[in-house]
């Protein structure tokens, strides 16, 4: 039997990866394989809610799944998969599009965010999607799911589907916990320190294989304020974008806030700016030859998906048995 509480998150490959999701989710994940049981997956079904180039879409999985190990998540201790690899996701996630309501869908804020952006196709799976989530999160049965700030609102839904559904047909599904780290849980877009880093916003976003000099550039040009008397004060009301980044020099150093204010007391943005941009680069150098590497040996990689693929689906499998048999669904 599996004494090790389970771990589960993903991340859709629609873009390259940037700073907010290796602070806001990856960084956390890295290193609990000892503790935990852990899935990590390539959410590419959910991309297909906005469209998306084919070539691109299938290379930036293969990308995320290199930087992924690249990030310290070492395959033969994570199981890391396509989530299309894996059929029972779309099938639970039928199931749970019927225990899941129509109000509760209408409140989602990515739903809203993503509709308002792209009103040419409104369609019924960008509506639906955080029942595909929830199946993504129930098959494996986890104690927790490490996730950014932004996505914690579907993680609740989940709950409030794992409550709704147990309460019909019994204890069939685990209550999933989110996991939200301290330092990283909303990196701000540089250039928009009022709304999330994202790279629909590309100057003002860090992507983990940029080059050295041009995460310098970007974080040289982030947006702060005109404060000269002792400006590196943690003040998220007045001062958002020098909070955002204390936030990720704090997420990247380990240090707190107030060591940091104590390190740069005295001194303007044109020292701060560098210091936060250098300790960035170097956080991110070693992920980026290594993804590079990696990326390079394709067979590698295939055996990775494959093998995750083929784990992830029994697991998720035992679940989808009980699910349908509980439903009155007969057995094959
Ligand atoms: P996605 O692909 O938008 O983001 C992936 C992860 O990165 C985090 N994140 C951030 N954290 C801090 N600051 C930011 N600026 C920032 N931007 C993104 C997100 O919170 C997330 O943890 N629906 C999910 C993908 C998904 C999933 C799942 C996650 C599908 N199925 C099951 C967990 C469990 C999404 O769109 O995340």
């Amino acid at each position: 039997m599996n004494e090790k509480k389970v771990m589960l998150s993903g991340i859709q490959p629609s873009g390259d990866l940037h700073l907010g999701n290796y602070l806001g989710a990856i960084k956390n994940w890295a290193a609990r394989a000892e503790e935990f049981d852990c899935y990590y997956f390539m959410a590419d079904m959910h991309t297909i809610t906005v469209r998306q180039t084919p070539a691109d879409l299938r290379r930036r999985t293969l990308e995320q799944l290199a930087q992924y190990i690249a990030c310290g998540l070492d395959p033969e201790q994570n199981t890391l998969f396509i989530q299309s690899h894996v059929p029972q996701h779309a099938e639970l996630g039928w199931v749970l599009n019927c225990y899941t309501m129509f109000g509760e869908l209408s409140r989602m804020t990515q739903f809203k965010d993503k509709s308002a952006k792209h009103k040419d196709n409104i369609n019924g799976g960008l509506f639906t999607y955080p029942a595909l989530m929830a199946a993504d999160i129930l098959l494996y049965q986890p104690d927790f799911v490490p996730v950014g700030e932004d996505q914690k609102q579907h993680v609740e839904l989940t709950r409030n589907i794992v409550q709704r559904f147990n309460g019909i047909y019994g204890d069939v599904f685990k209550m999933p916990e989110p996991y939200i780290p301290k330092a990283g849980a909303r990196v701000m877009g540089l250039t928009t320190p009022d709304s999330k880093m994202s790279k629909s916003i590309p100057e003002g976003c860090v992507f983990l294989m940029e080059k050295p000099e041009d995460i310098q550039r970007k974080f040289k040009r982030a947006v702060t304020d005109s404060d000269t008397e002792n400006p590196i004060r943690y003040d998220p009301a007045n001062k958002p974008g020098v909070a955002n980044l204390m936030n990720i020099y704090s997420a990247v150093t380990g240090k707190s806030f107030e060591a940091i204010e104590s390190e740069f007391a005295g001194q303007g943005y044109g020292k701060f700016k560098p210091a936060v941009g250098d300790a960035v680069v170097e956080t991110l150098r070693p992920i980026r030859e290594e993804a590079a590497r990696i990326l390079a040996d394709k067979a590698y990689l295939e055996s990775v998906y494959k093998a995750s693929a083929e784990k992830a689906s029994y697991v998720a499998g035992k679940t989808l048995r009980k699910v349908y048999k509980k439903i009155g669904f007969v057995s094959r």
